[in-house]
């Protein structure tokens, strides 16, 4: 949990502009990301004024992805916060473990997509902020 905001990266996911114009395709491989998936879940119909997050993770890595349409991330290492805009399918903000997330702000039809670490675990929850900061060590 010794993570800190800068390890919060956008990362660059291999896109191919088709030549013909029929449009782009992403893939993601073993070497996009530094983590094996083991898990695939997705927000959608989301209400524009909703929040959604507001939890931590102890150990699990995640790679977020706005497959459609855009939303805000606002991320926090008990320190220090920063905000990032998600609208690009062939971006994705790579959130380890350790790091605060809560997103909103998502526009009509947005699709978030996470690629994670593990499976669904409750116990690898911080839903508490202040319980998350007190578990912090810099
Ligand atoms: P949660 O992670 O709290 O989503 P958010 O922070 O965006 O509100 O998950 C919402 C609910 O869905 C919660 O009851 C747990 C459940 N859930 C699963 O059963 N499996 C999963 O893979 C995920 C991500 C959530």
């Amino acid at each position: 949990m010794k993570t800190k905001i800068e390890d919060a990266v956008l990362i660059d996911i291999p896109k191919i502009v088709d030549p013909q114009g029929r449009g782009k395709l992403s893939f993601i491989e073993r070497d996009v990301i530094p983590f094996s998936i083991k898990r695939v879940y997705y927000l959608y119909d989301v209400p524009s004024d909703s929040y959604r997050g507001g939890h931590a993770h102890k150990k699990l890595v995640q790679l977020m992805i706005p497959l459609s349409g855009s939303f805000e991330v606002l991320l926090d290492d008990g320190k220090k916060r920063k905000k990032v805009m998600l609208n690009k399918p062939d971006k994705g903000l790579l959130i380890p473990e350790g790091i605060w997330r809560e997103m909103d702000n998502f526009s009509s039809g947005a699709i978030c997509m996470v690629l994670a670490s593990d499976n669904f675990d409750e116990s690898d929850y911080f839903r508490d902020y202040d319980q998350f900061k007190q578990f912090k060590h810099f």
